[in-house]
């Protein structure tokens, strides 16, 4: 065959994972989001309740930022799909939501648009339509220096992700099975890229150790995208009929334990600890999810499955574009109303003022793993 048409068979394999990836996500999501052994622990984290909180609403913002993008809320819509038909269109919703509401919103990877020239005229289209909008561009670690540059310039993105998703290759039939040269080539990523820079999994958490690697070579922000919501293991599973890779769906680190790890990774980081940020995610399923991981740490936090349900709640474009904004605007609510009975005007005094316990899993946990931190 030659180079064109492997490269043509490849994109139609590329188009159709795309949509086999919605289709199953959307498909486990609701059953892997109320499994208690998947959210044990963070619901067992408890806020210690101060009955005079000394707050008013009004006095409350939880806004944020990070890599750059300052936004209204701690929270934001994360990197899903685009490239084809039926993807193409629930990037066009979610911009909608994302105009209407000023959210960030990440776009799932983009390497069909390095590899297939023409399908960048939707994410030109996307851009061009909406001018205000944060776009944040996502490829893979296998990618070069220039492939970045190209996608983030397509969309007009204000950062780039480039997500670590070994598992899902492992899993995935057609998958990539060589994981050598990741690290050099985010360095150089992180180097010659004119927007900041985001690196985060795709829902298998990231360690204590990856983040002090990924801080070692200049990477100044990381979405740990833990175990709990959307599982790769799973939906790779379900498309493979070759091998069964049931045992990996509980593989890796759940949000709330790899949030620690990343914010203790942090702090024995050093002086430019500041300059560092963590997003949590994975498995994220409400306002008061939401304000336990700011609590914990995180400078954001971001959610894919929750709105992929909202965003394809309804056939009728405006109905769910219009009930994604609405569940915005009453988490929003929701997330103030939770802070002013904390008694916190902000994250940062959420973070340091906040008194909450956790679960003894977690405590003896953490003991195991600062032994090997040392
Ligand atoms: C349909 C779908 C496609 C996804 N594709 C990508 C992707 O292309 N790149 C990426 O970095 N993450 C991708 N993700 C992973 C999410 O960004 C996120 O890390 C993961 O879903 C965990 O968050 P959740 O539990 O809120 O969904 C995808 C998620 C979904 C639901």
């Amino acid at each position: 065959m030659t180079m064109e048409g492997k490269d043509m068979v490849q994109d139609v394999h590329i188009s159709s994972r795309k949509d086999d990836h919605l289709r199953l996500a959307q498909q486990f999501y609701v059953h892997n989001v109320q499994a208690l052994s998947n959210h044990d622990e963070i619901d067992a984290m408890q806020f210690v309740h101060q009955a005079l909180p000394e707050m008013s609403r009004e006095r409350v913002s939880a806004s944020t930022s990070f890599a750059g993008i300052s936004l209204p809320r701690p929270y934001f819509i994360n990197a899903m799909t685009g490239g084809t038909e039926l993807t193409n269109r629930v990037n066009y919703r979610l911009a909608r939501v994302a105009h209407d509401t000023q959210s960030a919103l990440a776009l799932g990877s983009m390497s069909i648009a390095v590899k297939d020239p023409r399908t960048r005229d939707a994410y030109r289209q996307l851009r061009d339509d909406f001018p205000d909008v944060r776009f944040i561009a996502n490829l893979g670690a296998e990618h070069t220096v220039e492939s970045a540059q190209l996608v983030q310039e397509v969309i007009g993105a204000v950062a780039l992700q480039i997500h670590l998703n070994a598992v899902q290759e492992i899993v995935m039939p057609e998958g990539e099975k060589d994981f050598t040269g990741w690290m050099n080539n985010i360095r150089a990523i992180v180097q010659e890229s004119h927007v900041p820079v985001i690196v985060k999994e795709v829902g298998f958490g990231m360690s204590y150790e990856t983040v002090q690697q990924l801080l070692n070579i200049g990477v100044h922000t990381v979405d740990i995208a833990g175990r709990g919501g959307t599982n790769f293991a799973q939906i790779e599973n379900a498309r493979n009929n070759k091998q069964d890779f049931n045992y990996m769906e509980n593989w890796g680190l759940s949000t709330i334990r790899s949030l620690i790890e990343a914010v203790e990774a942090r702090k024995n980081q050093g002086v430019d600890a500041h300059d560092v940020s963590i997003i949590a995610s994975g498995g994220v399923r409400g306002p008061l999810d939401i304000v336990k991981y700011c609590a914990l740490g995180a400078d954001a936090v971001g959610l894919s499955g929750a709105f992929l349900q909202a965003i394809t709640s309804s056939d009728d474009d405006n109905e769910a574009v219009e009930s994604t904004i609405e569940l915005i605007h009453d988490w929003d609510e929701h997330i103030t109303n939770i802070m002013t009975i904390l008694g916190v005007e902000n994250l940062e005094q959420l973070r340091t003022q906040a008194r909450y316990t956790l679960p003894e899993s977690l405590i003896s946990y953490r003991r195991q793993r600062a032994q090997m931190w040392k």
